[in-house]
C-alpha cells in the first residue's frame, strides 16, 4: 500500500503561542513591571473580558478548571452526606471535586451519539440527598440542558455547568455556563483557549454566590486575616490573566478553524459509518469542537490506533475507564452498571482537530482512516 507518511501531532502549542511571542512577552513585562502578581486589575479585566463570553454577569479567575468546580460546589453548601449527581463519562475532575468536599458522586449514564450527560436516566437517581447536578459540555458540545435545568427546578437542586472544554459554545441560542446556578471553565493549554500554565474561571448570574465564590477564592477572607468562612488559594495568577488576554480576542478564530477540522471529518468520514461511528452534533447546540471523538465498533478502536501510530499520526483515548468503575470511587459504590458509558470508554478514539493542523495534515488522518476501513480485520 501507498501513501506519504506525514506526521501528525494531537496538537502544537508552539504553533498558535509562538506567532504571538512579542504580544505574549509584552503582557509578561507589563506584569513584571506593575509589581502586581496576585488578583488585581489584570485578573478584574479578563474575568469580565470572559465573562462576556459565558453571557454571565460575574466572572470569576481560578487556578484552574478543576478548582472553579470545587469552589462552586463550596459556595453551594455542599459537603458530606450530600450527593450530587454527574456523568460517568467524562474527565475525573467533575467527580474529584464532589469527593474532595465530602459529598459522594452519584453517577450517571451518557447519550451514545453525543457523549453527553443523557437527561432521561437522572430522576431515578435523585435521593433525599442528593443536592446538585453536575452535567458537562463534553469535547465542546453543550449538553441537552432544558431538561436537566427543568428536573433541577422541580426538584430543588443546583445546577454547575462543567463547561471545561465548552468555553464559547451555546445551547439553543444561549452560551453554556451561564444556563445553571454555576459555570466552570478550564483554561489547561490544549482548550480552545488555552493559558501558559493552569487557569480557570468560575462564572454565575447570582450575585450573592459570586462573593461568595470570590471569598472562597481567597482562604474566606474579605479582609486580610479576617476570615468569615474556611475557603482556600484558588485564585488565577495575574500573569496568567495578561497572557489569557492577549489570547482573548482570537478565541473565535481558534474555534472556528477546529470547526473546519470537525466538519471536513465528519463529511469525508460521515459516508463511511460501520465500524466507525462519527460524533452527532445538534443544530440547536454549537460544537466548539475540542475534541474530535469517532467510535470504533467491534472491538478494532486499538487496532486504528496502533494503525495510526504507524502512519506517524497521535490519537488519544478521552477516557478509557468510566468514573464508576474508578479505584477512588469504589468507597462510593456499589455503582449501577452504565452501558453507555462502558461501551464508550472501550470504543472511543480523539483525532488531531488542533486549530494550527494543515488541510495535507487533515487529508492524511483521513487517508489513514480509510486505509484502515479497508484493511482486513
Ligand atoms: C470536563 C473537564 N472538567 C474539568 C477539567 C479540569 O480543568 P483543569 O485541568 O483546568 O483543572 C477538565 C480539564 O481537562 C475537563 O476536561
Amino acid at each position: 500500500m501507498m501513501f506519504v507518511l506525514m506526521k501528525v501531532p494531537l496538537l502544537d502549542l508552539r504553533l498558535q503561542n509562538l506567532p504571538m511571542e512579542a504580544e505574549l512577552l509584552d503582557a509578561f513585562r507589563r506584569v513584571l513591571t506593575s509589581g502586581q502578581f496576585i488578583l488585581g486589575p489584570e485578573v478584574e479585566q479578563f474575568e469580565s473580558a470572559a465573562a462576556a463570553v459565558a453571557g454571565a454577569r460575574f466572572g470569576i479567575g481560578m487556578s484552574s478548571g478543576t478548582d472553579a468546580i470545587l469552589v462552586a460546589l463550596m459556595a453551594l453548601g455542599i459537603g458530606p452526606g450530600d450527593e450530587v449527581i454527574c456523568p460517568s463519562f467524562t474527565f475525573f475532575a467533575t467527580a474529584g471535586c464532589i469527593a474532595r468536599v465530602g459529598a459522594r458522586p452519584v453517577f450517571a449514564d451518557s447519550c451514545p451519539e453525543c457523549f453527553n450527560l443523557a437527561p432521561g436516566g437522572i430522576e431515578p437517581l435523585i435521593t433525599g440527598r442528593t443536592k446538585a447536578i453536575i452535567p458537562v459540555h463534553l469535547f465542546g458540545q453543550a449538553a441537552d440542558m432544558d431538561p436537566v435545568l427543568e428536573i433541577a427546578r422541580r426538584r430543588g437542586l443546583a445546577v454547575i455547568e462543567d463547561a471545561a472544554q465548552a468555553f464559547g459554545a451555546a445551547y439553543r441560542g444561549r452560551p453554556v455556563g451561564s444556563l445553571g446556578d454555576f459555570g466552570t471553565v478550564s483554561f489547561f493549554p490544549t482548550k480552545n483557549l488555552g493559558a501558559l500554565g493552569d487557569a480557570g474561571l468560575l462564572v454565575t448570574n447570582d450575585e450573592a454566590l459570586a462573593e461568595k465564590a470570590r471569598l472562597l477564592r481567597n482562604h474566606g477572607a474579605s479582609r486580610r486575616y479576617f476570615h468569615s468562612v474556611v475557603g482556600g488559594n484558588f485564585r488565577l495568577d495575574a500573569l496568567q490573566a495578561a497572557l489569557l488576554r492577549v489570547k482573548l480576542p482570537r478565541l473565535a478564530e481558534y474555534t472556528a478553524q477546529r470547526q473546519r477540522h470537525f466538519t471536513e471529518y465528519n463529511r469525508a468520514l460521515g459516508g463511511r459509518e460501520g465500524v466507525i461511528v462519527v460524533p452527532a452534533t445538534h443544530p440547536d447546540r454549537t460544537h466548539i469542537a475540542n475534541q474530535y471523538t469517532l467510535r470504533v465498533r467491534h472491538g478494532r478502536r486499538d487496532a486504528l490506533r496502533r494503525f495510526l501510530q504507524e502512519r506517524g499520526i497521535a490519537s488519544e483515548i478521552y477516557y478509557p475507564v468510566p468514573l464508576h468503575a474508578q479505584e477512588c470511587f469504589r468507597a462510593f459504590g456499589p455503582h449501577p452498571a452504565l452501558p453507555v458509558a462502558e461501551a464508550l470508554a472501550d470504543e472511543v478514539v480523539s483525532l488531531p482537530v488542533f486549530p494550527e493542523m494543515t488541510s495535507e495534515e487533515r487529508g492524511a488522518v483521513l487517508a489513514a482512516i480509510m486505509d484502515f476501513l479497508e484493511s482486513p480485520a
